[in-house]
């Protein structure tokens, strides 16, 4: 796992057509960071690239109606962006910009290799387009009435009042959104990636190759994808913002965004090649580099199937290792959305908490959204900040800094006697670097910070300030061995807190640069006698009142979301039980019609054998008595729910849970404490109804 030559690191190259969120930022750059910062302090061989992605439709559109150029949303957005990163300690390499020359030679170039090589699929067909504003539409762009529902402004690739999923010219009455004109069709010729040609390359690249070690939000997603069956892919535009067509017979078309936007990755190395006297080949083309995409989920398929197909039908490249790919981060109950105003931006936060910022990272990370989405939440902001950052690590820190002070001038006082300290902190560097080379960014977290608590304890137990006057070296042991637990600290925190790992190397007056992360586990790194420089206090307590301005701030911002929403989610029940993460993909009509969901009561309940959370239910569902086992030993006794009317799934596969054939799932609501609850008819309905 270790014996890679080399490390090509990159984090998704962000849409410069806006800012950018906390939620990016917990999705992709900061795992993406913490990883580049450990394999650093391993003095590995790596380059961390990143930059904005400047093409695509919707930058184009949000010029249209904005009445400006591409060109003047991006260079606002782009330095934003790239400022916030920078703030928030995201140490890319080089933050390149997919506008640059460099940048379309070499997607041109990948797009000629392919071309010449008679790999792509010409297809002409018939698109609609706009003649007032002379741009083709995508699907989005086009409105007229649902052939299903009626409802006039359905969009060219769905009904949101019925939900059917629409293709433009099933539309009555198309019109364009951009000019409100009715769009006419046309003939136009672009090039198709034959992504299906290479399903057995993947089957045995991805799915047999990467079914262990690749997380399995991502294997589950692309295998997914690779199983439904792959269609060939357009991977050129009819418009003129991009990165033109290098072929005759081309006039007024662009390469396809997620053609050329991965390429970024390569054409920023290239970049950063040349300026720091670098050899970018290596980096990409020899098999012991280790190539890994960060990415938020919704990037999946782009990074593990359509760019490895590509890097793979050009040869000469290696293709990801890994994408560890995170799930969404919602906030306060509700999907992020800068859109709709319900978020918390990057640049916004900097300006509320420019000195904050490891306060963010250390948050972010504990709470990241490695295997299931999960949520910011500023009460909880606080309570980590206060009770972990403050009162576990700040408060080592101080304690022994201040004690060392009073009792020996400042000074690292003689060493004692050997603890075990050296064989504790070794083991934990280890189990951090192991989370680490996992991609298991909280558990590493967690692991750095036990470090801190075992300092804690040994001053609690130890009580130096009490020993002193009776017996001095017994005092010194202790501060000794606590001020190689923060020196230790301040190697092992960097990845996740760099900001703090360099200040707690100012304090104690040494050269983090000359450490490494194998020096990790010496009980030597001060020596007796060493000056100790100026404390200062790591982090500042969070008061309630910052939370509740934050609170504010945020619902002042937030913009009604659609009525269309609305009304779904007041309509359906069901749906609402999921409101509070609601930010699972989106699904189809269809989709979700293929749930069976009925009314049972319960009619008998009982234990199951050696399963605390299990219980046995026999349910009524009016057609039939099933038998369901479900996890809700902990919050019922199952004499007090028989007679309860439950929302049952009705058509779920059976499952053996417990040798017991369990024939359905009941509906439950997860509060925020954990507790369940069942999901119940208001009134009493006939069991087997269907709810819908
Ligand atoms: N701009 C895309 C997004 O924000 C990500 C592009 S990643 C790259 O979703 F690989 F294409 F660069
Ligand atoms: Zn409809």
């Amino acid at each position: 796992m270790t014996n890679w030559k080399r490390y090509t690191i990159t984090a998704a190259l962000p849409y410069a057509n806006g800012s950018k969120h906390i939620g990016h930022l917990a999705g992709a750059y900061l795992p993406a960071d913490t990883y580049v910062r450990y394999l650093r302090a391993q003095k590995r061989d790596v380059v961390f690239v990143c930059g904005s992605d400047e093409h695509g439709t919707a930058i184009t559109i949000q010029a249209l109606q904005e009445n400006t150029t591409p060109r003047a949303i991006i260079d606002k957005y782009h330095v934003l962006i790239k400022n916030s990163f920078e703030k928030l300690g995201i140490s890319f390499d080089i933050y390149h910009r997919t506008s640059e020359p460099l940048h379309h030679e070499t997607a041109q170039e990948f797009f000629l290799d392919f071309y010449n090589k008679g790999l792509f699929k010409e297809v002409t067909s018939e698109q609609y387009f706009d003649e007032e504003k002379k741009v083709f539409l995508a699907d989005r762009y086009i409105v007229g009435t649902c052939p299903n529902c009626a409802y006039e402004n359905a969009f060219g690739d769905q009904c949101e009042k019925c939900g059917r999923a629409l293709s433009p010219n099933e539309l009555i009455n198309p019109r364009s959104t951009l000019s409100g004109a009715a769009p006419v069709l046309r003939p136009t010729k672009h090039w198709y990636l034959p992504l299906n040609e290479y399903e057995p390359w993947l089957k045995e690249w991805l799915i047999e190759g990467h079914a262990k070690d690749w997380k399995q939000n991502v294997y589950g997603q692309s295998k997914s994808w690779i199983d439904a069956g792959l269609q060939p892919r357009a991977m050129t535009r009819d418009g003129e913002w991009g990165v033109k067509v290098p072929v005759k017979d081309a006039e007024g078309k662009v390469l396809y965004v997620w053609f050329d936007a991965p390429i970024g990755y390569i054409s920023a190395t290239k970049q950063w090649a040349l300026d720091n006297n670098k050899d970018w080949e290596l980096y990409w083309k020899d098999k012991d580099s280790r190539l890994v995409h960060f990415v938020g989920k919704d990037n999946i398929v782009f990074h593990c199937i359509i760019f490895p197909v590509m890097l793979h039908m050009h040869g000469d490249y290696i293709v990801p290792d890994n994408v560890p790919a995170n799930e969404f981060l919602n906030l306060e109950g509700d999907k992020m959305s800068t859109s709709r105003k319900w978020s918390v931006e990057m640049h916004e936060y900097l300006e509320t908490f420019p000195d904050k910022v490891d306060e963010l990272r250390y948050v972010l990370t504990s709470i990241a959204p490695e295997t299931k989405d999960s949520e910011f939440l500023w009460k909880d902001y606080q309570t980590r900040v206060n009770s972990e950052l403050v009162a576990i690590f700040g408060n080592l820190v101080n304690r022994v800094l201040v004690l060392t002070d009073k009792y020996f001038e400042g000074k690292v006082p003689q060493a004692g006697e050997c603890s075990d300290l050296k064989t504790y902190v070794t083991a934990q560097r280890d189990k951090i670097s192991d989370a680490l080379e996992h991609f298991k960014f909280r558990d590493g977290l967690a692991e750095m910070m036990n470090i801190a608590r075992h300092g804690n304890k040994l001053l609690t137990e130890k009580e130096p300030w009490k020993t002193f006057k009776t017996d001095p070296e017994a005092t010194g042991i202790v501060l000794y061995d606590c001020l190689q637990i923060i020196a230790n600290l301040a190697i092992v925190c960097e990845p996740f807190l760099p900001f703090t790992s360099q200040k707690l190397f100012a304090m104690l007056n040494i050269n983090g640069t000359k450490l490494s992360w194998q020096d990790a586990g010496r009980q030597d790194l001060l020596k007796p006698g060493h000056q100790l420089g100026k404390a200062s206090l790591l982090y500042q307590k969070i008061e309630d009142e910052t939370i509740e301005i934050e609170l504010q701030k945020l619902k002042s911002k937030a913009v009604v979301v659609s009525s269309i929403k609305q009304e779904t989610n007041s309509k359906k029940q069901i749906t609402k039980v999921e409101a509070t993460t609601e930010a699972k993909g989106e699904i189809q009509y269809d989709d979700f019609m293929k749930i069976d969901l009925r009314v049972g009561t319960i009619l008998t309940a009982e234990k199951v054998e050696k399963a605390d959370k299990l219980l046995k239910l026999t349910i009524d569902l009016g057609f039939e008595t099933r038998t369901v086992v479900s996890g809700i030993a902990e919050f019922f006794k199952p004499e007090d729910i028989i007679g309860t009317q439950v929302s049952v799934v009705a058509n779920l596969a059976p499952r053996k849970l417990r040798g017991i054939e369990s024939k359905g799932m009941i509906l439950m609501s997860e509060d925020s404490e954990g507790k369940l609850h069942f999901v119940s008819p208001k009134v009493v309905t006939d069991n087997g109804s269907t709810i819908k």
